[in-house]
Protein backbone atom coordinates (compact mmCIF):
# COMPACT_ATOMS: atom_id res chain seq x y z
CA UNK A 1 0.00 0.00 0.00
CA UNK A 2 1.32 3.02 -0.81
CA UNK A 3 1.10 5.24 2.14
CA UNK A 4 0.66 8.82 0.53
CA UNK A 5 -1.81 7.79 -1.57
CA UNK A 6 -5.24 7.50 -0.38
CA UNK A 7 -7.21 4.07 -1.12
CA UNK A 8 -10.44 3.72 -3.06
CA UNK A 9 -13.22 1.48 -1.20
CA UNK A 10 -16.07 0.77 -3.80
CA UNK A 11 -19.66 -0.34 -2.33
CA UNK A 12 -21.53 -2.52 -4.51
CA UNK A 13 -25.18 -4.15 -4.20
CA UNK A 14 -28.51 -4.14 -5.30
CA UNK A 15 -30.73 -1.48 -5.01
CA UNK A 16 -32.14 -0.92 -1.20
CA UNK A 17 -28.77 -3.41 -0.02
CA UNK A 18 -27.71 -0.55 2.84
CA UNK A 19 -24.95 0.92 0.55
CA UNK A 20 -25.32 4.40 2.01
CA UNK A 21 -26.46 3.33 5.19
CA UNK A 22 -22.70 1.95 5.72
CA UNK A 23 -20.96 4.36 3.81
CA UNK A 24 -21.89 6.96 6.39
CA UNK A 25 -20.81 4.83 9.17
CA UNK A 26 -17.70 4.05 7.46
CA UNK A 27 -16.59 7.58 7.19
CA UNK A 28 -17.36 8.48 10.53
CA UNK A 29 -15.40 5.66 12.09
CA UNK A 30 -12.65 6.43 9.59
CA UNK A 31 -12.81 10.30 10.27
CA UNK A 32 -12.67 9.11 13.85
CA UNK A 33 -9.59 6.87 13.09
CA UNK A 34 -7.87 9.38 11.71
CA UNK A 35 -7.93 9.03 8.41
CA UNK A 36 -8.62 11.10 5.37
CA UNK A 37 -11.65 10.65 3.72
CA UNK A 38 -14.45 11.73 1.23
CA UNK A 39 -17.57 9.88 0.14
CA UNK A 40 -18.81 10.35 -3.51
CA UNK A 41 -21.54 7.90 -5.85
CA UNK A 42 -22.66 7.01 -9.03
CA UNK A 43 -24.49 8.11 -10.95
CA UNK A 44 -22.65 11.65 -10.37
CA UNK A 45 -24.20 14.88 -10.30
CA UNK A 46 -22.23 15.81 -13.56
CA UNK A 47 -24.31 16.70 -16.50
CA UNK A 48 -23.87 13.06 -17.88
CA UNK A 49 -24.98 11.73 -14.39
CA UNK A 50 -28.09 14.16 -14.50
CA UNK A 51 -29.01 12.52 -18.46
CA UNK A 52 -28.30 9.19 -16.86
CA UNK A 53 -31.06 10.08 -13.90
CA UNK A 54 -33.41 11.11 -16.18
CA UNK A 55 -33.31 7.94 -18.18
CA UNK A 56 -33.51 5.59 -15.19
CA UNK A 57 -36.68 7.82 -13.79
CA UNK A 58 -38.19 7.41 -17.59
CA UNK A 59 -38.07 11.01 -17.98
CA UNK A 60 -35.42 10.07 -21.27
CA UNK A 61 -36.13 6.80 -23.52
CA UNK A 62 -33.03 6.05 -25.39
CA UNK A 63 -31.62 2.15 -26.11
CA UNK A 64 -30.23 0.09 -23.45
CA UNK A 65 -26.60 0.78 -25.12
CA UNK A 66 -26.57 4.10 -25.02
CA UNK A 67 -27.17 3.88 -20.95
CA UNK A 68 -24.48 2.12 -20.80
CA UNK A 69 -22.28 3.88 -22.85
CA UNK A 70 -23.48 7.36 -20.50
CA UNK A 71 -22.34 5.30 -17.37
CA UNK A 72 -18.88 5.03 -18.55
CA UNK A 73 -18.58 8.35 -19.17
CA UNK A 74 -19.93 9.48 -16.74
CA UNK A 75 -17.21 6.99 -14.61
CA UNK A 76 -14.31 8.38 -16.68
CA UNK A 77 -15.56 12.40 -15.67
CA UNK A 78 -15.76 11.13 -12.04
CA UNK A 79 -12.17 10.01 -12.02
CA UNK A 80 -10.69 12.25 -14.12
CA UNK A 81 -12.14 16.01 -13.12
CA UNK A 82 -9.56 18.14 -12.07
CA UNK A 83 -11.64 19.83 -9.80
CA UNK A 84 -12.89 16.90 -7.26
CA UNK A 85 -12.36 13.34 -8.95
CA UNK A 86 -11.33 10.33 -7.92
CA UNK A 87 -7.97 10.28 -8.88
CA UNK A 88 -7.05 13.65 -7.59
CA UNK A 89 -8.40 12.80 -4.10
CA UNK A 90 -6.40 9.57 -4.03
CA UNK A 91 -2.96 11.48 -4.75
CA UNK A 92 -3.84 14.29 -2.30
CA UNK A 93 -4.04 11.24 -0.05
CA UNK A 94 -7.60 11.28 0.41
CA UNK A 95 -9.23 7.75 1.10
CA UNK A 96 -12.78 7.64 -1.32
CA UNK A 97 -15.25 5.84 -0.48
CA UNK A 98 -17.39 5.56 -3.31
CA UNK A 99 -21.22 4.12 -3.52
CA UNK A 100 -20.78 2.40 -7.00
CA UNK A 101 -18.07 1.66 -9.71
CA UNK A 102 -18.14 -0.18 -12.77
CA UNK A 103 -19.03 -3.59 -10.76
CA UNK A 104 -22.68 -1.98 -11.27
CA UNK A 105 -22.04 -1.64 -14.66
CA UNK A 106 -21.20 -4.95 -15.32
CA UNK A 107 -24.73 -6.46 -12.90
CA UNK A 108 -26.84 -4.00 -14.16
CA UNK A 109 -25.83 -3.30 -18.14
CA UNK A 110 -25.32 -6.88 -18.20
CA UNK A 111 -28.95 -8.17 -18.12
CA UNK A 112 -29.89 -6.28 -21.31
CA UNK A 113 -25.96 -6.33 -23.32
CA UNK A 114 -23.21 -9.26 -23.03
CA UNK A 115 -21.08 -8.71 -20.14
CA UNK A 116 -17.73 -9.16 -22.13
CA UNK A 117 -19.26 -6.35 -23.85
CA UNK A 118 -19.57 -3.93 -20.91
CA UNK A 119 -16.64 -5.21 -19.03
CA UNK A 120 -15.01 -4.48 -22.94
CA UNK A 121 -16.56 -0.65 -22.57
CA UNK A 122 -15.20 -0.37 -19.04
CA UNK A 123 -11.83 -1.15 -19.70
CA UNK A 124 -10.40 2.47 -19.66
CA UNK A 125 -11.44 2.79 -15.98
CA UNK A 126 -10.39 -0.32 -14.37
CA UNK A 127 -6.92 0.12 -16.45
CA UNK A 128 -6.77 3.69 -14.98
CA UNK A 129 -7.87 2.61 -10.98
CA UNK A 130 -8.81 -0.77 -9.66
CA UNK A 131 -10.57 -0.51 -6.31
CA UNK A 132 -8.71 -1.26 -3.30
CA UNK A 133 -11.20 -3.42 -2.18
CA UNK A 134 -14.95 -4.18 -3.47
CA UNK A 135 -17.44 -4.21 -0.57
CA UNK A 136 -20.63 -6.25 -2.02
CA UNK A 137 -23.12 -5.95 0.45
CA UNK A 138 -25.93 -9.06 -0.36
CA UNK A 139 -29.15 -8.93 0.37
CA UNK A 140 -31.79 -10.90 -0.90
CA UNK A 141 -34.19 -8.99 -3.83
CA UNK A 142 -37.53 -9.78 -1.15
CA UNK A 143 -35.49 -7.48 1.46
CA UNK A 144 -34.55 -5.21 -1.10
CA UNK A 145 -38.37 -4.59 -1.89
CA UNK A 146 -39.19 -4.61 1.52
CA UNK A 147 -36.95 -1.80 2.20
CA UNK A 148 -37.40 0.13 -1.01
CA UNK A 149 -41.18 0.08 -0.52
CA UNK A 150 -41.29 1.10 2.69
CA UNK A 151 -38.82 4.20 2.66
CA UNK A 152 -39.19 5.23 -1.29
CA UNK A 153 -42.05 7.53 -2.65
CA UNK A 154 -41.05 6.46 -6.40
CA UNK A 155 -39.66 3.26 -8.12
CA UNK A 156 -37.15 3.85 -10.39
CA UNK A 157 -36.37 1.79 -13.46
CA UNK A 158 -34.88 -0.96 -12.25
CA UNK A 159 -36.34 -1.53 -8.83
CA UNK A 160 -38.32 -4.47 -9.68
CA UNK A 161 -38.25 -7.44 -7.64
CA UNK A 162 -37.33 -10.02 -11.44
CA UNK A 163 -34.98 -7.17 -12.19
CA UNK A 164 -33.14 -7.26 -8.98
CA UNK A 165 -33.11 -11.03 -8.82
CA UNK A 166 -31.20 -11.07 -12.17
CA UNK A 167 -28.89 -8.12 -11.24
CA UNK A 168 -28.00 -10.18 -8.41
CA UNK A 169 -27.14 -12.99 -10.30
CA UNK A 170 -25.38 -11.29 -13.16
CA UNK A 171 -22.76 -9.76 -10.02
CA UNK A 172 -22.08 -13.29 -9.03
CA UNK A 173 -20.82 -14.09 -12.22
CA UNK A 174 -18.82 -11.01 -12.61
CA UNK A 175 -17.27 -11.90 -9.58
CA UNK A 176 -16.37 -15.38 -10.54
CA UNK A 177 -15.11 -14.10 -14.01
CA UNK A 178 -13.01 -11.52 -12.06
CA UNK A 179 -11.39 -13.80 -9.27
CA UNK A 180 -8.23 -12.93 -10.00
CA UNK A 181 -8.20 -9.43 -10.82
CA UNK A 182 -10.35 -7.78 -8.16
CA UNK A 183 -10.60 -7.87 -4.43
CA UNK A 184 -14.45 -8.17 -3.34
CA UNK A 185 -15.68 -9.01 0.17
CA UNK A 186 -18.98 -10.44 0.00
CA UNK A 187 -20.53 -8.87 3.38
CA UNK A 188 -23.92 -10.47 4.53
CA UNK A 189 -26.24 -7.47 4.44
CA UNK A 190 -28.76 -9.21 6.29
CA UNK A 191 -28.20 -8.38 10.17
CA UNK A 192 -28.64 -5.02 11.79
CA UNK A 193 -26.28 -2.06 10.43
CA UNK A 194 -24.14 -2.73 13.59
CA UNK A 195 -23.20 -5.71 12.18
CA UNK A 196 -23.04 -5.06 8.76
CA UNK A 197 -20.91 -2.10 10.17
CA UNK A 198 -18.34 -4.19 12.00
CA UNK A 199 -17.69 -6.40 9.63
CA UNK A 200 -16.96 -3.94 6.74
CA UNK A 201 -14.60 -2.46 9.14
CA UNK A 202 -12.69 -5.64 10.19
CA UNK A 203 -12.59 -5.82 5.73
CA UNK A 204 -11.25 -2.53 5.29
CA UNK A 205 -9.01 -1.15 8.03
CA UNK A 206 -6.61 -3.56 6.35
CA UNK A 207 -6.68 -1.17 3.60
CA UNK A 208 -6.52 2.56 5.23
CA UNK A 209 -4.16 4.19 7.02
CA UNK A 210 -3.98 7.44 9.32
CA UNK A 211 -2.05 10.48 8.30
P1 LIG B 1 -28.77 1.69 -0.78
O1 LIG B 1 -27.92 2.93 -0.66
O2 LIG B 1 -27.92 0.47 -1.02
O3 LIG B 1 -29.88 1.82 -1.76
P2 LIG B 1 -29.77 2.41 1.86
O4 LIG B 1 -28.58 2.55 2.74
O5 LIG B 1 -30.41 3.65 1.33
O6 LIG B 1 -29.42 1.42 0.63
O7 LIG B 1 -30.83 1.51 2.64
C1 LIG B 1 -32.13 1.28 2.10
C2 LIG B 1 -33.14 1.36 3.26
O8 LIG B 1 -32.93 0.25 4.14
C3 LIG B 1 -32.99 2.61 4.13
O9 LIG B 1 -34.26 3.06 4.51
C4 LIG B 1 -32.20 2.15 5.32
O10 LIG B 1 -32.53 2.88 6.49
C5 LIG B 1 -32.62 0.70 5.46
N1 LIG B 1 -31.51 -0.15 5.96
C6 LIG B 1 -30.19 -0.01 5.68
N2 LIG B 1 -29.46 -0.97 6.30
C7 LIG B 1 -30.34 -1.74 6.98
C8 LIG B 1 -30.21 -2.92 7.81
N3 LIG B 1 -29.03 -3.50 8.06
N4 LIG B 1 -31.33 -3.43 8.33
C9 LIG B 1 -32.56 -2.88 8.06
N5 LIG B 1 -32.75 -1.77 7.31
C10 LIG B 1 -31.66 -1.21 6.75
P1 LIG C 1 -29.54 5.28 -7.07
O1 LIG C 1 -30.72 6.15 -6.88
O2 LIG C 1 -28.21 5.78 -6.75
O3 LIG C 1 -29.82 3.86 -6.38
P2 LIG C 1 -29.11 3.16 -5.14
O4 LIG C 1 -29.29 4.05 -3.96
O5 LIG C 1 -29.84 1.88 -5.01
O6 LIG C 1 -27.68 2.94 -5.54
O7 LIG C 1 -29.59 4.84 -8.60
C1 LIG C 1 -28.61 4.18 -9.15
C2 LIG C 1 -29.24 3.22 -10.11
O8 LIG C 1 -28.38 3.14 -11.26
C3 LIG C 1 -29.31 1.83 -9.52
O9 LIG C 1 -30.54 1.24 -9.85
C4 LIG C 1 -28.22 1.10 -10.23
C5 LIG C 1 -28.07 1.81 -11.53
N1 LIG C 1 -26.70 1.75 -12.10
C6 LIG C 1 -26.48 1.04 -13.27
O10 LIG C 1 -27.41 0.47 -13.85
N2 LIG C 1 -25.23 0.98 -13.79
C7 LIG C 1 -24.17 1.61 -13.22
O11 LIG C 1 -23.02 1.53 -13.72
C8 LIG C 1 -24.41 2.36 -12.00
C9 LIG C 1 -23.28 3.09 -11.35
C10 LIG C 1 -25.70 2.40 -11.49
Amino acid sequence: MDKNRGSFIAFEGIDGSGKSTQIRRLHERMRDAGIACCTTMEPTASPIGSLIHQIMTGRIKTDNRVTAALFVADRLDHLLNDVDGILHQIDAGVTVLTDRYYLSSYAYQSVDIPMEQVIGANAQSSAILRPSINIFIDISPDTAMERIQKNRSHRELFEKKSRLVQVREKYLEAFDRLKDVEKIAVIDGERDEQAVADDIWDVVREYVHAR
